[in-house]
């Protein structure tokens, strides 16, 4: 039996990050486009989880409307579909937990996210420096193949520095200050982010979870190596 892990993003980083964690030689990832689906959900959640969950019901409906007329890209009938997703975002304390679940929106889709950052550090100009905590947070989902639901939620915790340093990484990495690196996130390797950060914490915890499943449900043979975690990953 092979383990498909369906990815709802087009984003590359994401599937290169994800295809790291994801080692089993019987485990295949693909995203959403590779899989044969498209789906751009509106994120009307509250949360981070409901949001990531929004977007796997999503493309797992896609999936089982595609199982059912015969047009997919890959056999089902020998493969164990896993469907997963995230939603993540910048926490500040100070801001009351803005940006949040609108990082992406913040100030415009499209704002330069140089402008974003300052912004942000305009706003907090009078916030004294052990107030100026803040963390990224991920909220994975999974579908497994019997249907069940699945959240876990990763964090990366740092504080807003009051300038923007370093080219690595993406969206609001340049100010987000890592004290034990005495670096931003921008600034360490993308190996060094991906032990870290909150991603690859939430998905390590999903796939751990999805050992804990195949252990109880007799597949995956190389399970119970690697399983571990009770579905947290602070
Ligand atoms: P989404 O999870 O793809 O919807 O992205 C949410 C937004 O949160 C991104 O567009 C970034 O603005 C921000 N974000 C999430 N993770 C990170 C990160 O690791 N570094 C910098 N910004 C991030």
């Amino acid at each position: 039996m092979k383990h498909l892990f369906i990815i709802a993003t087009g984003n590359k980083g994401k599937i290169r990050e994800i295809r790291d964690i994801i080692t089993d030689p019987d485990a295949e990832v693909l995203s959403m486009r590779e899989a044969g689906v498209e789906a751009d959900p509106d994120e009307t959640g509250t949360t981070f989880e409901e949001n990531a969950l929004i977007k796997a019901r999503a493309v797992s409906a896609l999936i089982c409307q595609k199982t059912e007329d015969g047009t997919l890209s890959f056999d089902p009938t020998d493969t164990q579909i896993i469907v997963m997703s995230d939603d993540s975002g910048l926490v500040v304390d100070a801001l009351g937990g803005e940006p949040g679940i609108y990082s992406a929106r913040y100030l415009g889709y499209d704002t330069d996210y140089n402008y974003k950052m300052e912004q942000i550090m305009k706003r907090m100009e009078d916030v004294p420096e052990e107030e100026r905590t803040a963390r990224f947070v991920a909220a994975v989902a999974a579908i497994f193949p019997d249907g069940t639901e699945h959240v876990v939620r990763g964090t990366m915790e740092g504080v807003i520095a009051h300038s923007i340093n370093g080219q690595n990484g993406f969206g609001y990495d340049p100010f987000f200050y890592l004290p034990e690196y005495g670096k931003t996130s921008a600034e360490i390797t993308e190996e060094e982010k991906n032990e870290i950060s909150h991603r690859g914490k939430a998905f390590r915890a999903m796939i751990a979870l999805y050992h804990v499943w195949c252990a109880e449900n007799g597949s995956l043979e190389e399970a119970s190596k690697e399983t571990s975690g009770d579905g947290t990953a602070q």
